[in-house]
């Protein structure tokens, strides 16, 4: 009720509050938000959703491997992972690492404070020697030769929600009135009318009417944050999503938000604030113009299939006994219509010299 109030008073105070805005109270509000309260689990059997490292470690083991490979090409000796939710891959990856590879830190970067605290209580699990590897930070200040890592983070940074009606792009707001939320609509601002209008030349076709799409202007802020304060650098972002043509595909006429609660998708947003999770797909091509804005090289585009299968994930699924239990992980993480092509692998760097050899299939080109 508390959160309820605040998006409320919000709204009346401000006229309207845009989807991005109400997301972020939504997901993030101190102490209320669905990602900062002390409720957020991961826990298979207390989680509203699923991700790669809490599936099963041999996930995390994949990204030891491509981790090692980019070791041959650059001096890489500290990881940082974004949002690292409950700390799973964080432990995994150093139970797993061997004693030679384990890198000087592993910083983390999370913006909720309790699964900071899940983090934390986490990494004790681990041998006293790895104690004093894991920092957790607030901010990205003078760190070098570091490997990267958002798994699931894009996805979690609120967009806005546009959509097309007799002919004017218009933006989805919600507005208060009488104690209920609403869904409303603004005239879009110069500004998205401009991003609209470049998407449109960039895809060959316009944004047909009755049509629901997402924009998410905050990317540029986080991909800008994450590497300001880094020197020598391998970003290896992953998440589910597409390209822009894919992204923007006239048959996707209902856009590409989720709500979702017990592993179960819900429609209504204004109910139940703080108890869902909200994400969207990401938009690559998106990602790729903003990484191209701060002079980053994009080294490889692939899907989640073509590197787990090519970081030895199969191989290592060999010591999972229960074959029930492997094949349902194998299928979960491979298979196309599951994560497997959903899920992309993209991997930027501050400075290639053209090295790089990626063992997986390239899609750039698709961006
Ligand atoms: C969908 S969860 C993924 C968690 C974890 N990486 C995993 O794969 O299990 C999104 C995570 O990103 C965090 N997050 C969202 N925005 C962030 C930001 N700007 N900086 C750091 N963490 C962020 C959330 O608090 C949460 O830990």
């Amino acid at each position: 009720m508390e959160l309820l109030k605040k998006i409320h008073a919000k709204a009346k105070q401000d006229g309207y509050l845009t989807f991005d805005c109400y997301t972020d109270i939504c997901l993030y509000e101190s102490h209320l938000g669905y990602y900062n309260n002390k409720h957020i689990s991961f826990d298979q059997k207390n989680s509203d959703f699923i991700t790669a490292p809490e599936l099963s470690s041999i996930y995390t083991e994949s990204i030891i491997n491509f981790y090692l490979q980019c070791k041959k090409y650059k001096k890489i000796d500290n990881i940082l992972e974004f949002g690292a939710g409950s700390g799973e891959m964080a432990y995994n990856f150093l139970k797993n690492i061997k004693d030679n590879d384990i890198p000087k830190k592993y910083y983390i970067l999370e913006k909720s404070i309790y699964l900071r605290k899940q983090q934390e209580k986490k990494i004790k699990l681990l041998p006293e020697k790895y104690k004093d590897i894991v920092e957790w930070i607030d901010e990205v200040k003078n760190i070098e030769n570091v490997f990267l890592l958002a798994n699931e983070v894009l996805d979690a940074i609120p967009s806005k929600i546009l959509f097309r009606e007799n002919n004017i792009f218009y933006e989805k707001v919600i507005k208060s009135k009488n104690n209920k939320l609403y869904f409303s609509k603004i005239d879009c601002s110069d500004h998205l009318q401009k991003k609209i209008k470049n998407i449109e030349l960039r895809i060959g076709s316009s944004i047909p009417n009755n049509y629901i799409f997402e924009i998410n202007t905050l990317y540029k802020k986080f991909l800008s944050d994450s590497i300001s304060g880094v020197k020598n650098f391998i970003f290896l972002i992953i998440d589910y999503g597409y390209n822009e043509k894919e992204f923007y595909h006239p048959e996707r006429t209902k856009g590409t938000i989720q709500f979702y609660k017990n592993h179960k998708k819900i429609s209504d947003p204004l109910t139940d604030q703080g108890n869902f999770d909200i994400s969207t797909s990401v938009d690559f091509s998106r990602v790729n113009r903003i990484s191209n804005l701060n002079n980053l090289q994009l080294v490889s585009y692939t899907t989640q299939t073509e590197f787990l299968l090519n970081t030895n994930i199969l191989e290592n699924s060999l010591k999972i006994n229960d074959s029930n239990k492997k094949n349902n992980i194998l299928k979960t993480l491979l298979l196309p219509s599951d994560m497997g092509e959903n899920f992309k692998m993209m991997i930027l760097c501050d400075d290639d010299d053209g090295n790089f050899k990626m063992p997986f299939k390239d899609f750039r080109h698709k961006l």
